[in-house]
């Protein structure tokens, strides 16, 4: 098969129209997030399934150009965003270990003095909030943090879901107490109430599969958007680390056993996931597994990645290029 054949745009929609025909039966399981009340509301038997690539093509299946709440995906891009601006500084704030810890926890931050271990905890997040905020205005920070998912997506429709945010800043008790305990150990700048009010708007950003996909493009390019750099080819692939390595929780290792890809999940139940040097792949179903990721989504995921060979783990020896897109009969025959 020659390589024109390979980037046979029909494999794509292929594969994924298989991939959740065969999920179909599944649709609805899981355990929708009900600890942010306006999440508890979302129909459970939504399922999306995006693909963008680095050639500008998009495929998408089932509900996938339809909006929902992001939740901690928003991290990744807000990480992005402060490390733009305090660059290697961040790390003296954040870490860049796994937690092995729910999401939430905050009995590490005892142990540690205040720091969390890595930015996609919500902890983490709250200092990267803090980060984002400082010299400007609460509702200008929150602006700028919009507005660069808007620039990374390419869409200037993508807004904040006012409810949801309502709805977080009602109940983010916890968060809050995370917030505070920094602000303790000195790791907060701005008052817990002020710094969570940022990260909770970042969390109401609603957007599609397809919006989600097309964002996380910069990242399987080298931190280029349509070759236009958005951060260092470095950075890009220390943030692919992190997420690696972090960006699904204590369910982490798993993912990369099952998966092989960088990415990022939210309560929302969407999933971003990242093929370096070939595109993004956003997955959306809101039941939950233990860990808070998106149980059919990694499912989904799992099956996609299998079938088209993408893994940051395999060998990219041999004649085919990093970037090339893999057929999926190849993959199944090798
Ligand atoms: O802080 C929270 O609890 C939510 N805004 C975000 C949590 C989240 O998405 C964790 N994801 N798996």
């Amino acid at each position: 098969m020659n390589q024109s054949s390979l980037r046979e745009t029909s494999d794509i929609q292929r594969m994924i129209d298989d991939v959740r025909d065969d999920l179909v039966p599944q649709i609805g399981k899981g355990v929708v997030a009900d600890y942010i009340p306006t999440l508890a509301n979302v129909d459970p038997s939504k399922f999306g399934i995006s693909v963008a690539t680095l050639s500008g093509e998009s495929f998408s299946t089932g509900d996938a150009d339809e909006a929902f709440s992001i939740q901690s995906i928003s991290k990744v891009f807000a990480v992005t965003l402060a490390l733009g601006k305090v660059g290697d500084r961040l790390w003296m704030r954040v870490g860049r270990e796994p937690s092995g810890s729910p999401f939430n926890s905050i009995v590490q931050l005892e142990y540690e003095n205040g720091i969390p271990r890595n930015p996609l905890i919500n902890a983490g997040a709250i200092v990267v909030a803090d980060i984002i905020l400082a010299g400007h205005h609460p509702r200008e920070a929150i602006a700028e943090t919009l507005q660069f998912v808007r620039f990374l997506a390419d869409d200037e429709t993508i807004a904040i879901d006012p409810v949801v945010a309502r709805s977080e800043t009602e109940t983010g008790f916890r968060n809050l107490a995370l917030a505070n305990y920094m602000r303790a150990h000195g790791n907060l700048t701005h008052p817990a109430d002020t710094a969570c009010g940022l990260y909770f708007h970042q969390c109401a950003i609603a957007m599609s599969c397809r919006q989600l996909a097309r964002a996380g493009l910069y990242l399987s390019d080298d931190g280029r958007k349509a070759g236009m750099r958005v951060i260092s080819s470095e950075r890009a692939r220390r943030i692919n680390a992190l997420m690696l390595t972090c960006g699904y929780y204590d369910g982490s290792g798993d993912f990369a056993y099952r998966v092989g890809l960088p990415g990022k999940s939210g309560v929302g139940g969407g999933i971003l996931a990242i093929v370096p040097g070939v595109g993004a792949l956003s997955v959306w179903s809101p039941g939950l597994n233990a860990h808070g990721n998106s149980l059919l989504g990694t499912r989904a995921l799992e099956l996609l990645a299998a079938r088209a060979g993408w893994s940051v783990f395999r060998s990219w020896a041999g004649s085919r290029a990093p970037n090339s897109m893999q057929h999926p009969n190849q993959c199944l025959s090798s």
